[in-house]
C-alpha cells in the first residue's frame, strides 16, 4: 500500500485514477481548487485538500508522507490558453514546477499529464515521442515545458519523473457544459436531448480517442516504473476516428439517429491526430484495451444515469 498525490484529482481524468488508487488499497490525498472539478466526483476514502498549484504552501503541505505524485492540474483548455497567455501559464508550467520543486527533499517520483498538443503541426502519421515537438498553442508550449522541467529535475535532483501524452480522452465524468470539453462529451450530451449534432468542416478530421479507464492504467504503470531517465510516453489508442465515423458509432451505441450540421471548417483546426502507442506497450507493458464502441457505450449510459438523477433532483 503506498500513499499518493493526486494534484487536480477531482477533475475528470484524476477522479478515475483516485478510484482505481482507492480499489488496489492505495491511500490518496487531492489537491485541487474545484475551478472545474466537482468535490462528489470524490469517493469518501479520499483526503481532499482545496488549494492551487501555484501556491508554494499548499503543494508543500500536500506533499508531506506521500511515495509518489501524479500531477494532473492545469487549465485543460486551449483557447483559455490563448485567451488568457500568463494565467494559464502560471498553473500550468508554474504550477508543474512547484510539484517538482516539493519532490526535491524525498524524491517522490512525480508522473506528469502533458499532451499531444506538444506535437502542434507535426503532421507525421503515427506521431511517435521521438516525433518533433512544434506546439501551436499557449497550452502545447506549457506541456511541453513541463517536459523540460521534469527532465531538468530528473538529471539535476535525482527526481524521478515520467510524462504522459495524452490524446484524446473520452470518458464518464467529461463534463459537456464545458465550451472546450471533448467533443465526445459534447456529442453525447447533444444526443440525449435530441439536438442536432454540429461538425465543423467535412467530418473527415480525424482523432485518436482513448478511454479514461485505459489512460488510467497508463498512469499507474507509469508511476510503478517512474525512473530519473525522465521518459515520455504517448497515452493513445493507436486508432484512427473521423468525426463522422465517430457520430455513427454514437448513434449505433444510444440507439438514436442523430441530425448532423455541418458549420464551417473553424480556422486552426488540426487535420489529423494519431499517436504510436508503441513506447508504453514495449516499456511499461500497458496499451489501450477498451474499443471506442464499448467506452462510448459506457459514456452514455453515465451520461443518462446522471441526467435522470439531475432532473429528479430537480422536481
Ligand atoms: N481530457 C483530455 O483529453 C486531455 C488531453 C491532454 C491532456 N490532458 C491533461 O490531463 C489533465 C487532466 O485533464 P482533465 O481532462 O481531467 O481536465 P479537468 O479540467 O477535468 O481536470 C483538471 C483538474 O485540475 C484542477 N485545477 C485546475 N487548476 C488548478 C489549480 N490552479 N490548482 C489546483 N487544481 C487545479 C481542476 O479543478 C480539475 O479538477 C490536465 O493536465 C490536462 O491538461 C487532458
Amino acid at each position: 500500500m503506498a500513499k499518493y498525490l493526486v494534484t487536480g484529482g477531482a477533475g475528470f481524468i484524476g477522479s478515475h485514477l483516485c478510484d482505481a488508487l482507492i480499489a488496489r488499497g492505495d491511500e490518496v490525498r487531492v489537491l485541487d481548487n474545484l475551478s472545474t472539478g466537482r468535490r462528489e466526483n470524490l469517493a469518501s476514502e479520499v483526503e481532499f485538500i482545496l488549494g492551487d498549484v501555484t501556491d508554494e504552501d499548499a503543494v508543500q503541505k500536500a506533499s508531506i508522507d506521500i511515495d509518489g505524485c501524479f500531477h494532473l492540474a492545469a487549465i485543460a483548455s486551449v483557447a483559455q490558453s490563448t485567451e488568457d497567455w500568463v494565467g494559464t501559464h502560471e498553473v500550468n508550467l508554474t504550477g508543474a514546477i512547484r510539484v517538482l520543486d516539493a519532490a526535491r527533499a524525498t524524491k517522490f517520483p512525480v508522473v506528469y499529464a502533458s499532451s499531444a498538443a506538444v506535437y502542434g503541426d507535426n503532421a507525421s502519421m503515427p506521431l511517435c515521442e521521438s516525433d518533433r515537438a512544434s506546439p501551436l498553442t499557449p497550452y502545447g508550449a506549457d506541456k511541453l515545458g513541463c517536459e523540460l522541467h521534469a527532465r531538468v529535475a530528473s538529471v539535476l535532483h535525482n527526481i524521478p519523473t515520467t510524462g504522459m501524452r495524452f490524446f484524446n480522452v473520452y470518458g464518464p465524468r467529461q463534463d459537456p457544459r464545458s465550451p472546450y470539453s471533448g467533443v465526445i462529451s459534447i456529442f453525447t450530451d447533444r444526443l440525449s436531448r435530441c439536438l442536432n449534432i454540429p461538425i465543423f468542416g467535412d467530418g473527415q478530421q480525424s482523432r485518436d480517442f482513448i478511454f479514461v479507464g485505459d489512460v488510467v492504467r497508463f498512469l499507474i504503470a507509469a508511476m510503478d516504473r517512474a525512473d530519473t531517465r525522465a521518459a515520455i510516453y504517448n497515452v493513445c489508442s493507436g486508432q484512427s476516428t473521423n468525426l463522422r465515423q465517430l457520430a455513427q458509432t454514437l448513434a449505433t451505441v444510444s440507439g438514436v439517429t442523430p441530425q448532423i450540421e455541418y458549420l464551417p471548417a473553424r480556422q486552426g483546426d488540426i487535420r489529423a491526430s494519431l499517436g504510436d502507442p508503441a513506447r508504453a506497450a514495449k516499456i511499461l507493458n500497458v496499451r489501450a484495451e477498451v474499443s471506442l464502441g464499448e467506452g462510448l457505450s459506457q459514456t452514455v449510459s453515465h451520461h443518462v444515469t446522471t441526467t435522470l438523477d439531475t432532473s429528479k433532483a430537480a422536481e
